[in-house]
């Protein structure tokens, strides 16, 4: 059996995998599950459950939580791909390391292209993401990348909520400004942006002081990730204090970092919205619909 396409899955990404498989209207014997056995020295096993029928093999991995161990699983997936000679796609809907695209302080490693040169070096034919931190390492990636986009869904998932005609969208940070634009055009909302600066050596955030145009709006902030929280909560501020009625926290990737969810809350957030992209509570948008689109174009 040849034609046709496999979807091989970690366990973690179980919900994502059977959802685009049935998308897909591919059976049982179409996706294969990834066994992991961990060992008490730290080390681990792997062992794909069933066999890869298709020369196609579409790999389903999240990445976040236990970044570090979910690199040396994927190499070890991907390395018995490439030994059974499939070709393979990679779907990691959140790409971990995306921030750090440069030498920002003397002596970094931009680990980000790590990534992409292991993909390049077990033939990985093209990797599939989600709003990727910085789309400039697209064209660097060692290996072809697909950047889908969340904006779409969460704008729809995220209208009903707002004030009709009296919603601001709020860019956290300057790094934003084109993510936040879009998604205002996507809602019908105006738009402005604030100023932000990380510490590079101890990561602290501050943000700039700004009136923006807020009074008795509807202010939706909107990044890729909320990691700590620092970024949203220093512009939930800004929007509460210039006024607004109520702040929606909207990104695609929601690590939400040492309680960042109540620290969230406690700023002024109301309401937080995500994607599934990372497993957590406020996930109501689901990327498999955007996976399996994409997978769907190429057959
Ligand atoms: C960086 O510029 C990203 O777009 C996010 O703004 C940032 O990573 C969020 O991190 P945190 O939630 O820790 O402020």
């Amino acid at each position: 059996m040849g034609s046709g396409m496999s979807i091989v899955y970690d366990s973690a990404s179980y919900d994502i995998a059977k959802d685009v498989a049935s998308d897909l209207g591919l059976g049982d014997a179409d996706t294969v599950g990834i066994e992991k056995t961990q060992f008490k020295d730290g080390e681990f096993k792997l062992r794909f459950s069933k066999p890869v029928l298709h020369d196609s093999a579409v790999l389903i991995m999240r990445m976040y939580p236990n970044v570090n161990d979910n690199i040396i699983e994927l190499l070890f997936a991907l390395k018995k791909l490439k030994d059974m000679g499939k070709r393979i796609k990679l779907v990691i809907p959140y790409l971990a390391y995306a921030r750090q695209d440069k030498e920002f302080l003397e002596g970094e490693v931009a680990s980000i292209y790590v990534l992409g040169d292991i993909m390049a070096h077990y033939g990985v034919e093209e990797l599939i993401s989600i709003d990727i931190h910085n789309s400039v390492i697209i064209s660097r990636f060692g290996t072809k990348i697909r950047n889908l986009s969340a904006i779409g869904p969460l704008a729809k998932e995220l209208k009903p909520l707002m004030p009709e005609d009296n919603a601001l969208v709020l860019s956290p940070d300057e790094g934003a400004i084109d993510r936040s634009s879009a998604f205002a055009e996507e809602l019908g909302a105006a738009y402005t942006y604030l100023k932000k600066h990380r510490d590079r050596v101890t990561g602290e955030i501050t943000t700039d002081d700004k009136s923006i145009d807020a009074e008795g709006k509807g202010v939706v902030i909107f990044d890729d990730m909320i990691a700590t929280g620092g970024t949203v909560i220093n512009a939930a501020r800004i929007a509460r204090a210039s006024g607004a009625s109520k702040v929606v926290a909207v990104c695609t990737h929601a690590l939400l970092l040492n309680g960042a969810a109540d620290k969230l809350k406690e700023s002024g957030v109301d309401e937080i919205i995500s994607t599934n992209s990372i497993s957590n509570a406020f996930a109501k948008v689901d990327v498999s619909r955007l996976i399996s689109e994409a997978l769907r174009n190429d057959a």
